[in-house]
């Protein structure tokens, strides 16, 4: 699996994406979701960016993560706020749990980190079994934005301690024939002038057409199928800079 998530890594998203940021997504994922009393699971929950909020609604929501660091902080961030989710290590494609749940959710194009088309459809098939009879799955993707092969960019973030983390992203490889590309991510952790540690996170992701992705949801049980572009519910996608919403219900 590419795409770690370790230490600077998460540091950064906690610093970039702190619990409170919504692309859109935490309002409609709220509004998509009203009215389900019974147990949510947010695979790869991440920080809890939108577990959190959807704890603090009322909402009965398990999380996991294969990222320990990213684990820790998502602790972190439901503890000072008095919340006690279930949370645990495992990963989308091999996680098997006995119970089942009215709704899985994966925002933030989560389900694209896995790359590898057969690895991605395992994943499918696992939230497929850990769903209710008419349970909802909600998934996020993304179509690639960026075709220029080496093309970089530069960001960094100043935290409390004075330290800087900067993270340059460059665009290594596009597969147009399995569908991901790859990107390294390049962390350093200044403080003083001095280099304190240094983390490179090979980042591929996958892409699926509109249509091809609602046939693999039809060909994996799921039905009803509402697709969205920027989390306005049922308005279809125009452009590829827009996110894409599938909404689906499994039969069983
Ligand atoms: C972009 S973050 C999204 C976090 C959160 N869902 C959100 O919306 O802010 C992606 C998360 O997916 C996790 N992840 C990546 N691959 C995974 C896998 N195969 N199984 C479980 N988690 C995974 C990473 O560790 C990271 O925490």
């Amino acid at each position: 699996m590419l795409g770690y998530y370790s230490k600077l890594s998460t540091e950064v998203y906690g610093v970039d994406k702190p619990i409170g940021t919504s692309f859109g997504d935490v309002e409609f994922y709220l509004e998509r979701l009203k009215g389900i009393a019974g147990k949510i699971l947010e695979p790869a929950t991440g920080t809890g960016r939108m577990l959190v909020p959807l704890l603090e609604n009322g909402l009965d929501v398990d999380g996991f993560d294969s990222s320990e660091e990213m684990l820790e902080m998502c602790r972190k961030n439901c503890k000072v706020r008095g919340l006690k989710p279930e949370l645990f290590e495992a990963d989308m494609e091999t996680f098997s749990l006995d119970r089942e749940y009215e709704a899985i959710i994966i925002p933030a194009g989560t389900f694209l980190l896995l790359h590898e088309r057969e690895a991605s459809l395992r994943a499918l098939k696992n939230f497929h079994a850990h769903l209710k009879p008419g349970g909802k799955l909600i998934v996020d993707l993304y179509l690639p934005t960026d075709d220029e092969i080496g093309h970089s960019t530069l960001r960094s973030w100043e935290l409390d301690d004075g330290a800087v983390i900067t993270l340059e992203t460059t665009l290594k490889e596009i597969d147009f024939i399995n569908q991901f590309s790859i990107a390294h991510n390049h962390y350093e952790h200044w403080k003083c002038g001095k280099l304190l540690g240094t983390e490179l996170e090979p980042f591929a992701m996958r892409w699926y057409g509109v249509e091809e992705f609602r046939t693999i949801l039809e060909d994996h049980g799921f039905g009803d199928i509402v697709i969205s572009a920027d989390y306005e519910h049922g308005k279809y996608p125009e452009n590829r800079q827009q996110s894409i919403t599938f909404e689906a219900v499994a039969r069983k």
